[in-house]
């Protein structure tokens, strides 16, 4: 058995550092691996055959550097990615190890957020098109009404460090007023794309009268911690020695000049190339 079980996180990018900080946070005991695609992001745009191969690639790199078990810190990758990885990819390359994603933990929780009934997703086009959201919302809360709003913009916004400069708030504008047209009632909006919180204060001042915006990463954190309770076997896996490490598969400079502003703190990342 490998000395250091870390537990794998990944994005795309950078935006699963937003998670990443939370599960610091809250089981600061585990060791973390991060890897972030850099060099393949965005992929909210791409199809769900490029997701799915871009995603199986990134896991079992993760899995290689002993991960027990990884956490698809992006809504993307979990809404095209997960399920077939877990069903179909896992039972044949490593049926002791695990993969979660970020929408079952938020789904699970969503109806807390809401008086109406009525929930705003703001999410890449991927994550809204693969219908995730009201798919997995309607198992647990078929009362409620989602409307979907896809922002296609805001993800290379964040990417190229754009996304607090004035000519990001014609976007932001642009997106929520779309989403607000769909449905007058709309309490709660949920940031169900992991660059997003970056983004929050502009989001906010465009918000429906009333509403809150719910940002996952604390969620998912909970989720993780409740998990490895339930499943002892896995927490007794995961070594504990408050490590972490970061990686890129593109320019570790580019990503450590980025990621305090993601991650809240100046991390050093190592660049590698997948096989
Ligand atoms: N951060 C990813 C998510 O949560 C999307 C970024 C991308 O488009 O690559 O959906």
């Amino acid at each position: 058995m490998q000395s250091s079980q870390p537990i794998g996180v990944f994005d795309s990018g950078y935006g699963g550092l937003t998670v990443l900080k939370e599960l610091v946070a809250r089981l600061p005991q585990y060791d973390y691996t991060y890897l972030g695609d850099n060099a393949r992001a965005p992929y909210g745009t791409r199809s769900f055959e490029t997701v799915y191969h871009y995603t199986l690639e990134c896991v079992q790199w993760l899995f290689r550097q002993g991960c027990p078990l990884v956490i698809l810190a992006c809504n993307t990758a979990s809404a095209k990615a997960l399920r077939t990885i877990q069903q179909h990819d896992l039972p044949l390359i490593a049926p002791d190890k695990r993969v979660l994603g970020v929408i079952r933990p938020t789904t699970e929780v969503i109806g807390k957020y809401t008086k109406t009934g009525k929930v705003g997703i703001l999410a890449t086009r991927g994550t809204v098109l693969s219908g995730s959201y009201p798919i997995e919302i309607e198992k647990f809360y078929p009362s409620i009404d989602v409307f979907q709003q896809a922002c296609p913009l805001w993800v290379p916004l964040v990417e190229n460090n754009e996304h607090d400069k004035p000519g990001a708030d014609y976007f932001v504008k642009e997106y929520m007023e779309l989403l607000k047209a769909q449905s007058p009632d709309i309490d709660a909006v949920l940031l169900a794309c992991t660059h997003y919180p970056l983004m929050r204060d502009k989001i906010a001042r465009h918000l429906p009268a009333g509403s809150q915006l719910i940002v996952q990463g604390e969620i998912v954190a909970e989720s993780l911690a409740d998990y490895l309770q339930r499943h002892p076997e896995m927490e007794r896996r995961c070594s504990r020695n408050g490590q972490l490490r970061c990686f890129t598969t593109d320019s570790a400079e580019d990503f450590d000049s980025h990621a305090s502003i993601f991650y809240g703190k100046a991390l050093q990342s190592t660049h590698i190339v997948l096989p």
